[in-house]
């Protein structure tokens, strides 16, 4: 590599550690989609992806680290996780990803085998960086201490979310909704840091719990965002919001 080319790098590697939509457009060719055009999958980011990874970008440049995303079905929000966390763990030296998820289904089949599915279409030179394993998502060059792990969320095991230190650390729960409090309460220290990323996103199922109470009583700590209609026009009846105004806002097309 000339001088020239890895000054470039660096440029880049800057860009990509404060911006994970330049990161996902350089790795794998996706762009937000634009307003009335149509999307088209494989070319385009979702509005409601591009919105999270908005937030993610505003929480590095200050804003609250934890996220909160209610979103219905089908909107690409595994891939976003999947997308963030091979973000995070390679931007950022030494991270320590915490990943979890109600089921075995949900968090291996469906959250990991995503993960493995944009693993491999990354491009080679960054693929081998990683080592994938059924539990693990290891950086090759410190594979002790720099990696991503898979946990079920049980409450009988709570720590899902729990006991992982460092500079750089996220905790990402896909399904947060149907997350056990426990996994929470067990990892309250962590959620509370304000230099951990928090990211929790679901399907809303409940209107009680920890994830609900992020879109409630615990908001003011929270990034917040409802993209699912049926759950925002249940909240938005016990606010001040007009009802109406919010469900068309939240009804705009996915895909
Ligand atoms: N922007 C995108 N471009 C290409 N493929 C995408 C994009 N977003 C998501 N996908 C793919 O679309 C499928 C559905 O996305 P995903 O599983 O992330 O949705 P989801 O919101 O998590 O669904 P569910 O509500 O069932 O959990 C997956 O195969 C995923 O890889
Ligand atoms: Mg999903």
């Amino acid at each position: 590599m000339t001088e020239n080319q890895l000054k470039e790098f660096q440029n880049k590697f800057r860009e990509w550690q404060l911006s994970p939509v330049a990161f996902i457009r350089d790795i794998w060719g996706l762009i937000p989609e634009r307003d009335n055009e149509k999307f088209v999958k494989g070319q385009h980011l979702s509005w409601q992806q591009h919105d999270i990874l908005l937030a993610v970008e505003r929480a590095l440049a200050g804003d609250k680290r934890r996220i909160s995303i209610a979103s219905g079905h089908g909107i690409g929000k595994s891939a976003c996780v999947s997308w963030l966390l091979l973000w995070f763990l390679i931007c950022f030296y030494q991270a320590k990803v915490a990943a979890t998820a109600p089921t075995s289904e949900q968090m291996y089949d469906v959250l990991w085998a995503e993960i493995k599915k944009w693993l491999d279409k990354m491009p080679d030179w960054l693929r081998v960086k990683y080592e994938w394993t059924a539990s693990h998502i290891r950086v090759v060059e410190n594979p002790e201490t720099w990696f991503a792990r898979a946990r079920t969320a049980r409450k009988e095991t709570p720590e899902a979310l729990a006991g992982i230190h460092g500079d750089y650390v996220m905790l990402l729960a896909d399904e947060a909704s149907g997350v056990p409090d426990e996994i929470y309460r067990t990892a309250e220290g962590a959620l509370t840091d304000k230099n951990v990323l928090a990211i929790l996103i679901s399907n809303p199922t409940r209107l009680t719990g920890y994830f609900y109470d992020t879109h409630n009583s615990d908001k003011k700590n929270w990034q917040t965002f409802n993209h699912s209609p049926m759950f925002c026009f249940f909240w938005t009846l016990s606010s001040d919001r007009s009802a109406f105004g919010h469900w068309q806002f939240c009804s705009r097309r996915a895909f």
